[in-house]
């Protein structure tokens, strides 16, 4: 009953929030919401739309996800200076601006999401920013003859694997990733580990497809044991008390 009330509410007067009204549009957990979030700058209709806003987004996984990103750009930015001008590639990147922390042209940059939305909003960034060197491109992540690029020297996937409800959807991930890499090759990615109210959220909030939103928590662990099978071998691994930030190095 109390999340049939907060549903009803979220779908009302949350709706003075710009960042609810985002998550009702896009799914709450789309690129364009990370994108907001990441932003942590309370807009809305008025001062109780703002006031609501800013509850929303102080929410303590909110502040996980920009934590998470802190960790996230800082292993891009170790992963490419290991590498000599690395094609990187995003397999799920939607507005992507943590790749705009990487050093103009130290390495060529496609953004891959299958968001037209956030697709071109990215690609409005990198015009804004004058970058040549990063693309953002429409693909489907689990199709690999859709992919923009067929070989990699690094993937990154933040908030990808968080966001796949079925074990076999990581494992197809981790086979197309592994496909379109090398021995060498890096992979920075995200996982999350743990959220404090898996019921609220699939109650009271939709995803990126518009269903109910489920999320299934894993540790970092399941993820690089099913990567060892395709030679993936962890190096480095940070966390904070929702998510996990880490690199592999395929053998
Ligand atoms: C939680 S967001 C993460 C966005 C961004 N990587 C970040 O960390 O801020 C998940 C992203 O995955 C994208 N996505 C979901 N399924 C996809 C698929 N099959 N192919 C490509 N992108 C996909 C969504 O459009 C969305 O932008």
């Amino acid at each position: 009953m109390k999340y049939f009330i907060l549903k009803i509410f979220l779908k009302t007067i949350g709706r003075l929030s710009d960042g609810v009204k985002i998550g009702w549009r896009t799914g709450f957990d789309s690129g364009i919401m990370l994108e907001y979030i990441y932003e942590n700058k309370p807009r809305g209709f008025g001062p109780i739309g703002r006031f609501l806003d800013k509850l929303y987004i102080s929410n303590e996984v909110w502040d996980g996800v920009r934590s998470r990103r802190e960790f996230l750009i800082k292993q891009i930015q170790e992963a490419v200076a290991s590498f000599e001008k690395p094609q990187l590639y995003d397999l799920a990147a939607g507005m992507g601006s943590y790749l705009f922390f990487i050093d103009r042209d130290k390495a060529n940059i496609t953004a891959g999401d299958f968001e037209p939305e956030a697709v071109q909003r990215g690609n409005g960034k990198v015009s804004e920013a004058g970058r040549h060197d990063i693309k953002f491109v429409e693909h489907n992540a689990f199709n690999k003859d859709s992919y923009a690029v067929q070989e990699a020297d690094i993937l990154v996937s933040s908030g990808f694997f968080d966001i796949l409800v079925k074990d076999e959807e990581i494992k197809t991930i981790l086979k197309n990733g592994s496909e379109i890499t090398k021995k060498g090759s890096k992979w920075v990615f995200t996982i999350q580990e743990h959220h404090p109210d898996l019921e609220m959220i699939k109650k009271t909030m939709i995803d990126l497809h518009k269903g109910d939103w489920e999320l299934v928590p894993r540790k970092a662990e399941i993820l690089t044991e099913w990567a060892k099978e395709y030679g993936w071998e962890l190096v480095k691994l940070e966390r904070n008390e929702f998510f996990a930030v880490g690199t592999m190095v395929k053998k």
